[in-house]
């Protein structure tokens, strides 16, 4: 491993409390070794999930209690590589996101994961765009393609469709040649209908299993009830994948009787969907958008915009 310009510290953005974003504050630490099969990437900008925003204020999901970075994802340049490691050299352009849950730490201006974590960036997009996609884009690629398998012509309902994984989920759908129903308050349809969305629905003002009908796969990152509604929506044989901790039992129970199928899925770190991410992006079928970027020295604010739970498209923290 070549260490030339690695520093022996980083800024990183840490907290040793949960609570609001004001328990966030930047630190120093030491710059991680990449150990094997691992590579270190100097981190050129990492989005935030709500999963962000979760681990920040609640205990008792995924990581145990503070101190800790939070942060999955990544877009920057690799500047060493650990033993075995194949795929990347020092001065290879990156993005991925690091092994969800326990692999966090990307909000620092150096990250160490599994070189299979990563793909190449996509030329055609900065790094705060190409950041913008790791956990919400592969979480849209991994319900829709590797869990639903969805295909040409089918009906595909994406709720929350404005959101990080919902505007990657529609288009991911679309490139596939599905027939898209996104629900999004009104203010955001103009967006959606942008993105492709061939039907719209405002969740906040109609009741979205009277509106959407026959549906092959729905995507559904809201709670039981909702899920239980989604499955109501679905044609025999159609699926419901659920992003949240639903109640597992009560969704089962529901889809059985409705004769649909069920899954809940937690996002995995993943160099081929990087890769096929990566590809979508470059071909123009797959474009990030930014609510809007911040210094990582600003990260609560960007944690406080994100707690509101409406914004459209990727709140992105840029470190270089
Ligand atoms: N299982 C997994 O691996 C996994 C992975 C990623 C995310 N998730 C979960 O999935 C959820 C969504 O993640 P995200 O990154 O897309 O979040 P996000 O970007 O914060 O979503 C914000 C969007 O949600 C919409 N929204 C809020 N409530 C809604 C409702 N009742 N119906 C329809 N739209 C609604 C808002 O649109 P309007 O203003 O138009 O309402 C807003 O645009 C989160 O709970 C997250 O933790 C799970």
């Amino acid at each position: 491993m070549t260490t030339t310009d690695i520093p022996d510290t980083m800024r990183a953005i840490s907290q040793d409390t949960l609570g609001g974003p004001e328990v966030l504050r930047e630190i120093q630490q030491p710059v991680p070794r990449p150990g094997p099969s691992e590579i270190l990437v100097r981190v050129h900008a990492t989005s935030l999930n709500p999963t962000d925003w979760k681990h920040r204020a609640l205990g008792g999901l995924f990581l145990p209690e503070p101190p800790f970075v939070l942060g999955w994802d990544v877009s920057g340049e690799v500047v060493a590589a650990g033993h075995g490691v194949t795929l990347f050299a020092p001065g290879d352009e990156v993005f991925g996101m690091l092994p969800y849950p326990h692999g966090h730490g990307a909000a620092a201006e150096y990250v160490t994961g599994p070189a299979r974590a990563f793909a190449r960036k996509p030329r055609t997009v900065d790094h705060v765009r190409a950041a913008a996609v790791p956990l919400a884009g592969l979480t849209a690629w991994q319900a829709l393609i590797d869990t639903a398998n969805v295909q040409a012509g089918q009906r595909v309902l994406v709720h929350a469709a404005a959101g990080g994984v919902g505007h990657f989920a529609v288009q991911i759908a679309k490139a596939r040649g599905a027939h898209v129903i996104g629900t999004a308050s009104a203010a955001n349809h103009e967006f959606l209908r942008g993105l492709g969305v061939d039907e719209v629905i405002d969740y906040r003002a109609t009741d979205f299993v009277t509106q959407a009908r026959d549906i092959d796969v729905a995507i559904d990152p809201l709670d039981t009830e909702n899920v239980l509604r989604s499955i109501r929506t679905l044609r025999p044989g159609g699926i419901v994948v659920s992003l949240l901790r639903v109640d597992a039992d009560q969704v089962r129970a529901a889809a059985a009787e409705a004769g649909v199928r069920s899954a809940l899925m937690l996002v995995e770190a993943d160099h081929t969907g990087m890769s096929e991410l990566s590809r979508m992006v470059d071909q123009g079928t797959l474009r990030p958008t930014i609510a809007k970027a911040f210094p990582l020295a600003e990260a609560a604010t960007a944690h406080a915009l994100g707690d509101t739970g409406r914004t459209v498209g990727k709140l992105v923290l840029t470190v270089r």
